[in-house]
């Protein structure tokens, strides 16, 4: 009798602190043996593009240069993919301004797909 008042709570605790934990928890971080991330054929204008214009473009456009920065069309972007300094920024690399400034780093499949690409000569595709 008295057992099962001890365990019931103590299951219900239990269960909770599990499912509160993974709740937030992304799939990729759960999981990273059995998560992909496909880094081959990466597209400039498919893959890269909508990030940029989602994070960066906003302070890093013609009219707003923030940290000298310019990263509107394809050309300033291939040049900091080869300086070394868009790759340096968003994977908080020493020496370098994390990029994005606020928040989280970008998710790390998407820092391997910049990567993919840069090391692929930052084709304009
Ligand atoms: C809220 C505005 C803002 C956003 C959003 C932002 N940046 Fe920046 N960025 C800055 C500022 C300000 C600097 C200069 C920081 C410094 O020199 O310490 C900078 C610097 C940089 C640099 C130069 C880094 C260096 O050390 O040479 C690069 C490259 C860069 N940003 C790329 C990006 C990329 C890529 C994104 C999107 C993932 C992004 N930024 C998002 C404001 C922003």
């Amino acid at each position: 009798m008295e057992l099962k008042k001890v365990v019931g709570p103590i299951y219900l605790l239990t269960a909770m602190s599990v499912f509160s934990n993974c709740y937030y928890d992304n799939r990729q971080d759960l999981f990273p043996e059995i998560t992909t991330c496909d880094t081959t054929n990466v597209s400039y204008s498919a893959d890269l593009l909508p990030i940029l214009e989602g994070q960066c473009l906003g302070c890093h456009n013609n009219s707003s240069q923030q940290g000298n920065v310019n990263l509107e069309g394809y050309d300033n972007v291939r040049a900091y993919a080869q300086n070394g300094r868009l790759y340096g920024s968003i994977a908080w690399l020493n020496g370098y301004a994390a990029m994005p400034p606020a928040g989280s780093q970008l998710p790390s499949c998407t820092i391997e797909m910049f990567k993919a690409w840069i090391d692929a000569r930052a084709p304009n595709n």
